[in-house]
């Protein structure tokens, strides 16, 4: 970029072989991308194509048998399982397709705890997550447990609790599939704004092709590849 910011994810040549009963399944052969930051981009592929198995390796939380991975400008590949919790965690974001809160907390405590195992104090970490909160829509809703929420709210405190630690690098797997249309929308609208404000970079699986056609880019995988779609 001109602004000499390092990309948010770059990935390589990326490689992974599972071992089934069956033999050996191939299921990425050589998937390469650069997502900078700012930009929200779309994967898009049938179920089963690897979506996720890439969201998890860009997320640091699979290794690839084969190629590189960079976060925010550092490579993963040296590092050891010490240093990859701690680049995960300053800079890795992740909202799932089920919004995995903590049920016994309330939705300001699970956008509170990321921040307090970051390092922040209680009152810092409570600050910001009232910020996030009201940023989602969600102020009235604090002190609520997540199974007091409906869907489209509990993805939004999820969205919430991924950007606490100012992540550079936003990854969502099919974040709005279990929502109905409307909601789907809603949720969407914020994690745009969301994005376009904090300018992290955004790599979001979706079989929602007409969410996908409204962001920056979409990148399709294809046999074990990444092409633009
Ligand atoms: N841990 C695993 N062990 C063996 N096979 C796996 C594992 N994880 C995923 N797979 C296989 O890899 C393929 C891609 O899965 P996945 O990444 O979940 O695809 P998608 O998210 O696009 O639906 C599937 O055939 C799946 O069965
Ligand atoms: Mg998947």
């Amino acid at each position: 970029m001109s602004d000499g910011a390092p990309s948010a994810l770059r990935l390589s040549n990326i490689v992974r072989v599972y071992d089934q009963n069956i033999g050996k399944l191939e299921v990425l052969r050589g998937a390469s991308c650069t997502i900078q930051a700012g930009e929200l981009v779309a994967l898009v592929g049938p179920s089963g194509s690897g979506k996720s198995t890439l969201l998890h390796i860009a997320g640091l939380l699979e290794q690839p048998t084969r190629g590189k991975v960079e976060i925010a400008g550092v490579e993963a590949g040296g590092l050891d399982d010490g240093g990859r919790t701690a680049l995960r965690r300053e800079t890795i974001g992740f909202v799932y397709q089920f919004h995995r809160l903590l049920p016994e907390f309330s939705a300001l405590e699970n956008i509170v705890v990321p921040q307090m195992i970051a390092g922040k104090s209680r009152k810092e970490a409570g600050e910001r997550a009232q910020v996030l909160l009201d940023r989602v829509g969600l102020a009235a809703r604090a002190s609520h447990r997540p199974g007091k929420l409906s869907g489209g709210e509990q993805q939004r405190v999820a969205i919430a609790r991924a950007l606490a630690n100012a992540p550079a690098l936003l990854l969502a797997d099919e974040p709005t599939g279990n929502l109905d249309p409307k909601t789907a929308e809603d949720v969407f609208a914020v994690l745009r704004e969301l994005i376009a404000e904090t300018k992290l970079g955004a790599l979001i699986a979706t079989h929602n092709l007409d969410l996908a056609r409204r962001m920056d880019r979409v990148i399709e995988l294809k046999d074990g590849f990444l092409i633009d779609a």
